[in-house]
């Protein structure tokens, strides 16, 4: 079966002051979602928004709104992120000693569950929580910052993954996120990843967010025909 390649750009390398703008940008583009980077300056060694970024964006685009938190102590936030209307609220496996029950948390709230681990996190970590989440995000960058290198030795993690889930027909996403353009999108999708997000590589100088998008979707297309995959 042909996978379906989401492109969900990251809202970090946005012009903050037309946020709604850059955001319906992105929707008109044909971009599946859009990835709300929310930073406490403590998990991550940066701060950005919250929830009420979130429940302006709702207002302004109706594609998927995926608020991934790399903050501490996020079982705190879960329900207002989820009344602010995030579609999918993805949590740091680094900073949850109960991961499955966050995930059910975020689940009951009637929001999408997901997992992030940073470069150094083993798959080990999240393996006993594949059947809860409804997606998993490997960081191919070190969180808090746009514009950096894509960090190539998450490659074998993301085919890990993609082992994992397939062997046990589970329906979790593979989500990668940090670097990712149209040189190393063909490299994340070869190894199972299936929604992109995408910061730097959309909202630059050097295209519109509609050329931009339209570059990262055709780098991945002749990749994406050519995976058949069992589930
Ligand atoms: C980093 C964020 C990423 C980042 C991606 O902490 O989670 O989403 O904004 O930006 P690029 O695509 O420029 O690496």
């Amino acid at each position: 079966m042909k996978p379906h390649v989401s492109i969900e750009p990251s809202i970090l390398s946005a012009d903050f002051a037309r946020l709604g703008q850059q955001a319906k940008e992105a929707e008109d583009a044909g971009v599946e979602g859009i990835q709300i980077d929310v930073m406490d300056g403590h998990f991550v060694p940066n701060l950005t928004f919250g929830p009420g970024v979130v429940k302006s964006l709702r207002k302004s685009v109706g594609i998927f709104l995926d608020a991934h938190l790399m903050i501490d102590n996020p079982h705190i936030f879960l329900e207002e992120f989820a009344r602010s209307g995030a579609n999918r609220i993805i949590v740091h496996q680094e900073v949850c000693r109960d991961l499955p029950r966050v995930l059910q948390s975020i689940k009951k709230l009637g929001v999408e569950a997901g997992v992030a681990m940073n470069p150094e996190t083993p798959v080990t970590t999240v393996e006993s929580v594949l059947d809860i989440a409804d997606s998993v995000q490997v960081m191919t960058v070190r969180p808090g910052f746009a514009g950096q290198r894509f960090m190539g030795d998450q490659l074998s993690k993301i085919q890990q993954l993609r082992r994992e889930i397939d062997q046990q027909h589970l329906k979790a996403s593979i989500v990668v996120d940090g670097g990712i353009d149209p040189k190393t999108a063909p490299l994340v999708v070869k190894s199972g990843a299936t929604v992109l997000v995408a910061g730097s590589s959309i909202y630059n100088q050097s295209g519109s967010v509609a050329e931009n998008v339209a570059a990262l979707r055709s780098s991945i297309a002749t990749t994406v025909a050519a995976i058949n995959y069992s589930a």
